[in-house]
């Protein structure tokens, strides 16, 4: 079944696939503990590792470009602010911040 699993520090979380929000805003709906503080690209107190389902993401934004090393990108991370599922599918965060 199709399901976001978002972990952190705190455990694993599992949620339905919701399309259009960024994993910050579906994380304080949801009251799942995912660091964040300027929502802009900035801080990288959100900053993510993609394990599974990238193919379902929103392509990289210009913050994200600015802010994460290419070594970073390459690897899979990704900023919780800036990153939405855009089409229906499983996906795998585990928050890695700083
Ligand atoms: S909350 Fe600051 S970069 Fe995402």
């Amino acid at each position: 079944m199709e399901q976001l699993t978002m972990c952190s520090r705190q455990g694993a979380f599992t949620l339905p696939i919701e399309t259009g929000q960024t994993i910050v805003q579906i994380a304080k709906t949801a009251n799942v503990p995912w660091g964040y503080l300027c929502e802009r690209g900035i801080c990288a107190q959100c900053r993510t590792k993609v394990e599974e389902g990238m193919e379902y993401l929103n392509p990289l934004t210009e913050a994200e470009k600015k802010r994460l090393r290419k070594a970073e990108r390459t690897e899979g991370y990704r900023l919780g602010c800036q990153m939405k599922i855009e089409t229906p599918g499983s996906v795998r965060l585990v928050h890695k911040p700083y």
